[in-house]
Order: C-alpha cells, then structure tokens, then sequence
C-alpha cells in the first residue's frame, strides 16, 4: 500500500521521539513492502518562531490532504510568556479542531518487563489493560469566553465549559463500540455531583447504554476516579471522560505500567485524517540530550498502522519488536529503576528498527 503520512515534529523531545517514529515505519515499509511518503510540517513553537503562527494554514491544508498525522509535541519555556494567541499550545487545539480529531484513544497496558519500575506494587498493576476515550474537541478548552474580566468592580477571570449534547453523544458511543470488543465494561468519569455538563454528561451516557445492552456501564465521581487509577486500576476497562478530566487522569493512568514516555494514543477524526501523538509534552527538563523514550511515538505510529490502515500484522510487528526490545532489558532513563546502564533516545530507535527487520525474531 501506499501512504501519504504528515509529521509535524514541534518542540523538544517532539523532534527526537518522531523521527524514531518515522525510522519505524520506514522499517515495516521494508519488512512488508509498503511505502509510506513522508512530508514535514510546522507547528507550535519552533512555527511562531519561523512564522510568527503556532499553526500555519499551509501545516493545516497539509494534513487534510494526508492519510494520517504524526505529531511530537509542542511548547517551551521560550514561548510560555507569549499572549494565549501565540502559545504554542494554541497550535495544538487548533489542529484538533480543525481536522475534528473528537475521541483520543490512551491505551495503558501492562509491560511485564516494566513491573519493577511501577511506583505500585506488582500485583495492583498485572495485566492492567485500561482504555482512556478522552473527548478532545471540547470542554473548558474550547469554551468562549476565556478571559479577563472585571465584575462587581473586582478583578476577574473567566474559562467557559460548553459542550453540545451532539458532542457527549458521538464519544460516548465511540467508548461503547470500543468495549464491546474488550471486556465490555464502560466507566463514564464525571463531577455530576457539582457540574450541570456532568449531569448532561451522565445522562447521555445513560443513553447510550441502552443502546449496548452487553456492555455494563457505571459512573464514577472524578475525584474518586483519580484514587481508584492507583488502587485498584484492574477494575477498569474503558473509561470515557471529557477533556481536562481526560488529560489530567491518562498522564497518570500512564505510570502506572511504566511511565509517561510509554504512553501513546491516536486522536480520531470524524471525516478525515487522524492524528497520532505520543500523550506526553515536549519535555524541555531533557530536550536536546538524546535521552527521551521514543516508544510512546513509535507506539503511536503502531495505532496509526493499525486504526488508519488497516494494517493488524504491521502493527502487531511494531508492539511484539517494542515488547521484545524491553525484554531484551534495554531501557532509557525514564524506565531504567532497575538497571545501571541506559541506552540513548537513537539507541532505542536503532534497537526496535533491528528487531523489524529480524525475520528470526518476528515471523
Ligand atoms: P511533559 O510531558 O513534557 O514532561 C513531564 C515530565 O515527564 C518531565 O519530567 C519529562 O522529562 C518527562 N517525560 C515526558 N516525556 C518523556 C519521554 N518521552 N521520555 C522521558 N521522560 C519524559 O510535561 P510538562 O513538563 O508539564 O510540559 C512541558 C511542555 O510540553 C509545556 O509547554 C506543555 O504545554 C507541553 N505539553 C505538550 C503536549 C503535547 O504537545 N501533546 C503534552 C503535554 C505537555
Ligand atoms: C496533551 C497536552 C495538551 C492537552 C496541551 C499541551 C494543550 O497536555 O496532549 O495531553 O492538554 O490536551
Ligand atoms: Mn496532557
């Protein structure tokens, strides 16, 4: 087959963890004899700089005419005084918009290879397979206003969560059809105890369900959910949730079964091209020292092959040569609680692209 796939790189460990992405799937190109066609893209804050945009409309047209999107990450100390326009965070939620990407999947699994560098014990953590359907293209990150405001003569702010039920209803039901194939169980994540969006959320949910009749649904309180994730992470299977509630609750579900450098996901579009994108930020703490953990990209590009292409055995390769690697005991700073010797970002890269090609070690 042939693909057009767009890579919009970013800031930071955006540039280092993509280009290992990138190498991988040159890799599986090779090994089963597809040719995938790579073109750049501009994005976040290297765009402001270059552009004077965090999103430029040619990065934008780019990856509408694309197949599949291929993220890093975006922003930086460099840009975090920058007026909210020029954030390159706003690049990121613009291209979201822009190519509808309504649902990102976050998959936390359980590595064996990994149990030792979990903060929790190994046997909270074995066989952990939960499913995060985080709504991505609403919320409080999107609601007007967001601003500064003076009322009762006092100075104030003011963030908006607005949601249309259309909204609530097309991701609800995306995390329904998803547990179907799984273990059948839905967790809603909600704060209906306080907000009205909450209570819409709950009811949508109860909806849908109706509609599953073979997948058990329950609702749970976010604060509850939160301590839940490092208690008792097995009793989850997916959990759909709206974005802040989603993007604060998978970066920790994340270090759960290693850390937050193994976490991938895909952002699914309604009627276009999805985006794949590691969850993690561009890590500026370790930017520039070829030591970031590449597996999270290069777990996003397996979901890519796998939910954009059709491609089950591609995929399939990408995981078993990452779960061989780790196997093998090679590890990067972030999962190396256990070992004296870490390899490097190009290293890793290098390790998993060998065991692609190894015909001995992937039939
Ligand atoms: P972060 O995810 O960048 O980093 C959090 C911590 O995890 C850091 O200590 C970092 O070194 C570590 N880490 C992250 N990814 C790693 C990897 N692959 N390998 C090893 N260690 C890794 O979050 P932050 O520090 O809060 O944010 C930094 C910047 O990234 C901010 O500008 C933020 O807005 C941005 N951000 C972007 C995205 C994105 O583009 N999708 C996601 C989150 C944060
Ligand atoms: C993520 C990030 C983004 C988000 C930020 C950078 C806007 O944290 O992809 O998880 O909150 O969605
Ligand atoms: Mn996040």
């Amino acid at each position: 087959m042939e693909k057009r796939i767009v890579v919009l790189p970013g800031d930071g460990i955006g540039k280092e963890v993509t280009k290992g992405a990138v190498e991988v799937l040159q890799a599986v190109g090779e090994r089963f004899g597809h040719q995938f066609h790579f073109t750049y893209g501009s994005i976040g804050g290297e765009a402001i700089d270059t552009y004077g945009t965090p999103l430029p409309d040619e990065t934008i047209q780019h990856c509408k005419d694309s197949d599949a999107v291929l993220l890093g990450a975006v922003g930086g100390p460099k840009w975090d005084t920058q007026p909210p326009h020029l954030r390159p965070e706003r690049g990121l939620l613009k291209i979201r918009k822009e190519l509808n990407l309504y649902a990102n999947l976050r998959p936390t699994s359980y590595y064996d290879s990994l149990a030792e560098n979990s903060p929790l014990k190994k046997e909270y953590i074995e066989n952990v397979d939960l499913l995060f359907v985080r709504e991505l293209t609403g919320g409080l990150y999107f609601g007007k206003p967001s601003e500064r405001v003076e009322r009762d003569g006092k100075e104030a702010v003011v963030d908006t969560l607005y949601y249309q039920k259309s909204e609530m209803e097309r991701v609800i039901k995306l995390a329904f059809e998803l547990a179907e194939k799984r273990d059948q169980k839905v967790t809603s994540v909600d704060k209906a105890n306080v907000l009205e969006s909450s209570r819409m959320w709950r009811e949508v949910a109860d909806e849908i369900s109706r509609q599953f009749p073979n997948v058990e649904l329950e609702h749970m309180l976010v604060d509850n959910a939160a301590m839940q994730l490092v208690t008792n992470p097995k009793r989850f299977d997916v959990i759909v949730t709206e974005n802040m509630f989603g993007d604060i609750l998978s970066d920790e579900a994340s270090v759960l079964t290693g850390s937050l450098g193994m976490s991938a996901s895909a952002s699914l579009s309604e009627d276009g091209p999805s985006l794949y994108e590691p969850i993690h930020g561009s890590a500026p703490d370790i930017a520039g020292q070829n030591i970031a953990n590449p597996l999270a990209a290069i777990l996003s590009a397996a979901m890519m092959l796998r939910l954009s292409f059709g491609m089950q055995e591609e995929a399939k390769a990408v995981e078993t040569a990452v779960n061989q690697v780790l196997d093998a005991g090679y590890r990067t700073k972030d999962i190396g609680r256990t070992v004296n010797n870490y390899v490097s970002t190009s290293e890793m890269i290098n390790e998993v692209k060998a065991m692609i090609l190894d015909h001995e070690a992937i039939m």
